[in-house]
C-alpha cells in the first residue's frame, strides 16, 4: 500500500484526458495535476525548452512526495521521458508507448496515421516506437492549431472542421484505418477529427492505454492507495491563469475540480 498522490503534467487542460482514465479506472487513487499554462503550446517550443519546463514542474512534483509520476503530454514525453526515468527514483510514466501498443492491436492493414505537435513530429518519437514494437508504415503529420483550440475551449464548431481538413485530408487518403492523436489535447476534438476521418478510421488516444500502464505499475508494486481511505482530495494548479484553466478543467473533468492553485512558472 502506498498512499501518496500521483503526480501528473502537461502544457495545459490536454492531460486532463489521462487523469480522467485514471478516475474512472482507479478511482482510490489521489491525483495532483500540474498544467503549465504560462508556457502553452509545449508542441511550437524547442525540445530542450520543453525539457527544462518539464524536468522543472517533475521536480516540484517529486519534491510533493508523489508516488508517480505521469507525463501526461506527448511533447514533453519525447522530449524527456528517458532522462525523468533516471533522474527519479520513482515510476515515471509517458503517453507514447501506450498509444504505439493500442494502434498495433487495432490496425488491420497495417497504415497508421499519427497527429501530433511539430515538435513531437520532429522528435520522431512515434516512428521510431513503432518501428521498435511492430511492423506498419506511419504517416505522421503536425496539427498545431488544434491545441490551441481546445485551450480555449473550443471543441466542435465549423472552424475546427475546416482546421481538421486541413491537416487530416492528406492523410485520409493514404488510406490509412488507425489514427494515433499523439497529443493529449486532441481527443477533446474527437468528434470533430472523426467526423472528418471518415466512420472506417478507429481513433486511438493514449489516455485509456496509459492508465493501464499506471494501473500495472501500482499493481506490480503493491503500492495502491488504501481503499478504505475516505474519498481522496484532488489538487490541480496551473502556472497561468487560474480561472480560464479551472473552468476548462471543471468542463472536462467534471465536479472532481473544486479548486485551482497558482504555481510559480518554471523558467
Ligand atoms: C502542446 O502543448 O503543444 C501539446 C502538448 C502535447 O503534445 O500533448
Amino acid at each position: 500500500m502506498n498512499n501518496s498522490p500521483i503526480g501528473f503534467f502537461d502544457s495545459g487542460v490536454g492531460g486532463l484526458t489521462v487523469a480522467r482514465a485514471v478516475l474512472d479506472q482507479l478511482p482510490h487513487e489521489q491525483i495532483i495535476y500540474v498544467g503549465d499554462t504560462a508556457h502553452v503550446p509545449y508542441g511550437t517550443k524547442t525540445l530542450e525548452q520543453v525539457r527544462r519546463y518539464s524536468l522543472a514542474i517533475m521536480d516540484n512534483l517529486a519534491n510533493r512526495g508523489v508516488k508517480m509520476l505521469v507525463i501526461a503530454c506527448n511533447t514533453a514525453s519525447s522530449a524527456v521521458l528517458a532522462e525523468a526515468q533516471e533522474r527519479y527514483d520513482i515510476p515515471v510514466i509517458g503517453v507514447i508507448e501506450p498509444a504505439v501498443r493500442a494502434a498495433l492491436a487495432v490496425t488491420k492493414n497495417h497504415k497508421v496515421g499519427v497527429i501530433a505537435t511539430p515538435a513531437t513530429v520532429c522528435s520522431g518519437a512515434y516512428e521510431k516506437t513503432f518501428a521498435q514494437n511492430g511492423n506498419v508504415k506511419v504517416y505522421s503529420q503536425a496539427a498545431p492549431g488544434f491545441v490551441d483550440l481546445v485551450e480555449s475551449g473550443v471543441t466542435s464548431g465549423l472552424e475546427a472542421i475546416d482546421l481538421a481538413h486541413t491537416y487530416l485530408d492528406e492523410i485520409r487518403n493514404e488510406g490509412v484505418d488507425t489514427l494515433v492523436l499523439g497529443c493529449t489535447h486532441y481527443p477533446h476534438l474527437q468528434a470533430v477529427i472523426s467526423y472528418v476521418m471518415g466512420g472506417g478510421v478507429t481513433l486511438v488516444s493514449s489516455s485509456d492505454e496509459t492508465a493501464k500502464d499506471i494501473f500495472r505499475q501500482l499493481a506490480q508494486t503493491e503500492s495502491f492507495r488504501d481503499p478504505q481511505l475516505p474519498k481522496p482530495k484532488h489538487e490541480f494548479y496551473t502556472t497561468g491563469t487560474g480561472e480560464t484553466f479551472s473552468r476548462l478543467a471543471s468542463r472536462f473533468l467534471g465536479p472532481v475540480v473544486e479548486q485551482v492553485d497558482i504555481l510559480p512558472p518554471s523558467s
